[in-house]
Order: C-alpha cells, then sequence, then structure tokens
C-alpha cells in the first residue's frame, strides 16, 4: 500500500539473529545518493527531466563536502586575458600525467563555460572583476597557449566557492521538487541476478528504521575516501561508502593508487589552505627563508601542479630544511599581501589560520605540511556517468542501472594528478551529463527491473554481522591501525619495499574486521554501528589502494615510486581496475587501457612528453 512518501510498509526481512527487520519501501525513476555537488546537480537535471528523483544522503546536504571546496571552478571563460577550452584540455591532460582519458577530458573542458554560466544563472554568488564579470584567479598548473603563461582560469566566491554553490544547488534541488531523504546511511546496492543494480538499502538514522529504494537507475555521488588516512583536509564523514558499495557488489575501482596530496594542509590539523592563496601571491619557504619552488619549478614556481609541489616540500622537509622545532613542515607566506585584498579575497583562510594555527596571515607565515586531500581513483564510469566493469574483457561494458559522479567516480578526466579547481567542474559537468543521460535511459514511471528474492537480504546481514558483533577489538583501534598504515606506507614518496610492508600491515587490519567489537548497536547517528560501517567501507578502499600501488611499478602524477623514478608509457599508459573477493580477503588487480583519442576533430590528440612546470 503506498503512503504519500510512494513507499510501501513491506513484509519483514527474516532471520538475522531471530530479529527481523520491518522495511519501508520506496519506489522512484532515479536514486541519487549523495548529496554534494554532483549528486545535487544530477538530481536537479533528473527532475527537471521529469523523473521522480529521490536524494539520499547520510549529513544535511548543505554540510556534504563539497561545502569545504575553497578556491574555484575552472572554466576557461576569459574574463581576465583571452582564454580557450583546448588550453584548458592541454593542462588537464598535462596535469593527469596523461593518464587522463582524453575524449572524457575534452567533455570536461568543452562543457565547463556553460556549466559555470549556468551556475551563475541560478545564483552563485561569484567574485566580480572591476567590469562586473566572474573574476578568476591563477591556480596551478593553469596555462594560457598550450604552455606559455600562467593563466587565470579558476572562478571564485571569495575563498567559500563550493559552499556558495552547495547552497544554490540545493535551493534548484528543492525548487524542482526532489525529494529529499537526509540522514539516511546507505548500507549496500541491490544487484539483481543479471548483474543489473535495482536500488539500495538504507538506514534512516533519526530513527533506526531500514529503508529499501527501488528504482530504474542508481547514481552514486557519495564522494571520496580521504578518511581512510590520519591526516585529510576531507570531513569526517568522507568515507566513500559508494565505492565501497560497488566493490562489494562486484564492480571494480579504477586507479586507486592515485592519492592527491594538497601542498598546504594547516600543519597539526589538516585544515585546507587554499591554493587560491598562492594564486592570490603567497609563496612557500624552508627554514632559510628560501623560495624552493623556484628550484624545482623554474617556470610555474608555487604554482606548479599540486603533485609537484608536495613532493617539493617532502624532499625539503626530508633533507633538514624543514620549519619548527622539529624541521618538520615548511611556511606559507601571505604576510606580504595588501590586507584588503586578504580580506576581500580569502577571509575564510585567514580566519582558518587564526583558529587552527593561532596565526594572524597579515604579520606571520601559516605552519603547512602535504596533507591527503583528493582521490584520482573511483568507480569506473564513462563521460555519461554510466559505472564501467570489464564484463567478459570489454573494457567499456556498463552496469546496468548504475551511474557514479564526482569524486567516487573515476572518469577519468583526473588521471594520475587532479589539477586545483577541476574537481568543483567535474561535479557540475558530469551531474548536468548524467541527468541528460538519466533522461535518455529511463521513462517516467517505466515498471522497475525485478528486484531479486529477499533483495534486502545481503545488506541486513552485514548491518548484523557488526550490530551483534562481539569480538575483542575495538573498531576505533582497527581505524588507526589502517589511517597510520595508510599515511605511512602509501605517502607522497613510495617504494617496494615500503608498499609491499604496507599491503602486509593493512591485509592485517582487514583480517581484523571479523574480530570487531562494537559496544553502542544502536541505528543512529554517531554510533558505535554507524561508525564501524563506515571503517568496513574505508578498510577495502584502502586494502585496494595498496595493493594497486603494489603493481605499479612506475611513477606517474601523484604515484612517485623511488624505485622507479620515470614514467613508463611503454607499459603503464592503463588504469588499474582492482575488484576484491571480501570472504577469501583477497584483492585481483586487471587493467584497462587509457584512451588515447578525442571526442571530435577540433581538437587531437595531446601526445605524451616530458612534464615540467
Ligand atoms: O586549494 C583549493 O582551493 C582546493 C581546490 C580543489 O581541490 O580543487
Amino acid at each position: 500500500m503506498a503512503n504519500s512518501n510512494g513507499s510501501t510498509a513491506a513484509g519483514k526481512a527474516p532471520g538475522y539473529n531471530g530479529q527481523a527487520y520491518p522495511i519501508m519501501d520506496h519506489t522512484f525513476d532515479v536514486v541519487v545518493v549523495g548529496a554534494g555537488g554532483a549528486g545535487l546537480r544530477a538530481t536537479v537535471g533528473c527532475s527537471q527531466a521529469g523523473l521522480r528523483t529521490a536524494c539520499i544522503s547520510k549529513v544535511f546536504p548543505t554540510r556534504s563536502h563539497t561545502v569545504a571546496a575553497q578556491g574555484g571552478i575552472s572554466a576557461s571563460l576569459g574574463n581576465m586575458h583571452p582564454d580557450d577550452w583546448r588550453w584548458h584540455m592541454y593542462d588537464t591532460v598535462k596535469g593527469s600525467d596523461w593518464l587522463g582519458d582524453q575524449d572524457c577530458i575534452e567533455y570536461l573542458c568543452r562543457n565547463a563555460p556553460a556549466a559555470v554560466y549556468e551556475l551563475e544563472h541560478w545564483g552563485v554568488p561569484f567574485s566580480r572583476t572591476e567590469d562586473g564579470r566572474i573574476y578568476q584567479r591563477p591556480f596551478g598548473g593553469m596555462t594560457m597557449d598550450f604552455g606559455k603563461g600562467q593563466a587565470q582560469r579558476t572562478c571564485a566566491a571569495a575563498d567559500r566557492t563550493g559552499h556558495a554553490i552547495l547552497h544554490t544547488l540545493y535551493g534548484q534541488a528543492l525548487r524542482n521538487d526532489t525529494e529529499f531523504f537526509i540522514e539516511y546511511f546507505a548500507i549496500d546496492l541491490i544487484m539483481n541476478e543479471e548483474g543489473r543494480c535495482c536500488g539500495v538499502v538504507c538506514i534512516k538514522m533519526d530513527d533506526g528504521t531500514i529503508h529499501r529504494f527501488r528504482s530504474n537507475l542508481v547514481i552514486l555521488a557519495t564522494g571520496g575516501y580521504g578518511r581512510a588516512y590520519f591526516s585529510a583536509t576531507s570531513a569526517h564523514t568522507c568515507t566513500g561508502d559508494g565505492n565501497a558499495m560497488a566493490l562489494r557488489a562486484g564492480v571494480p575501482l579504477q586507479d586507486m593508487e592515485f592519492v592527491q596530496f594538497h601542498p598546504t594542509g594547516i600543519y597539526g590539523s589538516g585544515c585546507l589552505i587554499t591554493e587560491g592563496a598562492r594564486g592570490e601571491g603567497g609563496y612557500v619557504t624552508n627554514a632559510s627563508g628560501e623560495r624552493f619552488m623556484e628550484r624545482y619549478a623554474p617556470s610555474a614556481k608555487d604554482l606548479a601542479s599540486r603533485d609537484v609541489v608536495s613532493r617539493a616540500m617532502t624532499i625539503e622537509i626530508r633533507e633538514g630544511r624543514g620549519v619548527g622545532k622539529n624541521k618538520d613542515h615548511i611556511f606559507l607566506h601571505l604576510d606580504h599581501l595588501d590586507p584588503a585584498i586578504l580580506h576581500e579575497r580569502l577571509p575564510g583562510i585567514s580566519e582558518s589560520a587564526r583558529i587552527f594555527a593561532g596565526v594572524d596571515v597579515t604579520k606571520e607565515p601559516i605552519p603547512i605540511l602535504p596533507t591527503v586531500h583528493y582521490n584520482m581513483g573511483g568507480i569506473a564510469t564513462n563521460y555519461h556517468g554510466e559505472v564501467l566493469t570489464k564484463k567478459n574483457g570489454d573494457p567499456d561494458s556498463v552496469v546496468p542501472g548504475l551511474m557514479a559522479l564526482g569524486e567516487a567516480a573515476c572518469v577519468s578526466v583526473h588521471g594520475a594528478n587532479r589539477l586545483g579547481s577541476n574537481s568543483l567542474i567535474d561535479l557540475v559537468v558530469f551531474g548536468r551529463a548524467a541527468g541528460l543521460r538519466a533522461a535518455q535511459l529511463v521513462t517516467a514511471g517505466e515498471k522497475q527491473p525485478d528486484l531479486p528474492k529477499d533483495s534486502a537480504d545481503l545488506a541486513l546481514s552485514r548491518l548484523d554481522k557488526f550490530r551483534y558483533a562481539k569480538g575483542g577489538t575495538p573498531t576505533a583501534q582497527l581505524r588507526h591501525k589502517m589511517q597510520m598504515t595508510m599515511q605511512n606506507n602509501c605517502a607522497v614518496f613510495r617504494t617496494g619495499e615500503i608498499l609491499e610492508e604496507g599491503s602486509k600491515l593493512i591485509h592485517e587490519v582487514w583480517s581484523g574486521v571479523p574480530d570487531i567489537s562494537i559496544t553502542d548497536r544502536s541505528l543512529i547517528w554517531n554510533s558505535d554501528l554507524i561508525e564501524t560501517m563506515e571503517f568496513d567501507n574505508l578498510i577495502i578502499q584502502a586494502v585496494v589502494t595498496m595493493d594497486s600501488a603494489v603493481a605499479r611499478t612506475e611513477s606517474r602524477g601523484a604515484h612517485a615510486r623511488e624505485d622507479y623514478p620515470d614514467r613508463d608509457d611503454t607499459n603503464w599508459m592503463k588504469h588499474t581496475l582492482a575488484w576484491i573477493d571480501e570472504s577469501k580477503k583477497d584483492v585481483t588487480l586487471d587493467f584497462r587501457p587509457v584512451h588515447t583519442y578525442t571526442m571530435t576533430n577540433e581538437i587531437q590528440y595531446i601526445e605524451p612528453k616530458a612534464r615540467v612546470y
């Protein structure tokens, strides 16, 4: 019987430790999991296409991690100087160290300006130039005319661009009658016998009830898994729940070895100081006050790409030129900038520096350290957002009924290293693309695929496995071991030996999962149970990250192997795919070729060359 939500109070899923969970059923054309920039943009598109769309989020939508994005969103608007999407594409391909799929990068850069103007028209309060255009600032790796000089391509709303975008998109979603399911934690996907995704099972965390969402299309926009590491700019909610659900559903994750360290996390807290700070003229120094980036990247200097700056900082510290009493960090200077500029363009980080480092940025440098910031890897998709698997050896075969977007996805437009401000544009360009594709794939109100028998069983048995866990190891202990292992053994620089040790340690953590003990078994926010399920999501992503890193015997982008210091285009122009077998606690790797072609003949394939800044 349908209630006002289009949902039915269904039967019980029997037999879990003698318990039975009453299940509330909901039926939608499309279910979007995640309400950050990508999830909301897709939600708006699906709703506008007349599809009955649910958006499920484990936090209130405007608290999704997009809210923390600071410096801006890239698009070749040409407001500060002539610009061209092809120049943006060139920079993105080079930034990706030639691992990005060039057809997808073309799609991103070509569609970026329209996506930004759409945001402007929807109400994003961008900062303005004197003549009223959207203000654009310099960001790392962004150049003019195929590498000839620094570009100003990053559209900014001061240093609170993500906040401005997220609030605007939430307003648009409400305006388009999306139905939100807020503070629902997704446990697992429902897959049928043919390998089609038919929905998702969730816990409503304010009352602990179980909800089964049935739909023709599920879109995962659940963000990255930064919290697999000890120090990250990511929120505590960034546990990559969608990636983990995909892995458990037999879908591989792609290029997980590529983890981005942002050069300017605040020392100690990991809180982000935007790259826009260097875009506005900030620079980094070592213990002798030297602007050392001039040695590592003579042209771009402090605005080299993030992997380059993070490695340079790490070398300075390793070689004894770090600052502070333990010589274990670096300084970021903004104290030479006009306080009026800091107030107008960087108010947020001025406040963060005061709160988290006790620093007045107009007078003192900020202590900083490279900090985990972004996952280039994730669920492999094409540029429509459809999830790719490698069924029968076909690298372009799709998983019916399933899409992925944003940091959860690996399209792959960022390849081995993402350029700053290419994340926000990825969210809205591919969020829009997913809405367009959904409108082609799904007809409003059409019959739903048959659910497998006992469709909630897998999810609920996973829930019960942890709810009634009575082992001897607290989740917090395992989580700490995982985070320290990732921090120490899968860092800015890697060697085969360190990674092999990391693999052994992280597999030990994974093997410890059956011995978990929990105390607070309630199905509500912040309980031991929810944190344990988040940890269980993190650990499988940590394991595939480490094992993918062991396998890639070259250096490319963020994956810097000291034992293989060069990029190896002969053997490694390919994406890593990783599957897990949970019962055997095993990882399987395979590969798919990088797309070495473009979408149209308006730009030719950009041939690999040495990557210098
Ligand atoms: O530094 C920043 O503002 C971060 C931007 C990004 O990761 O794209």
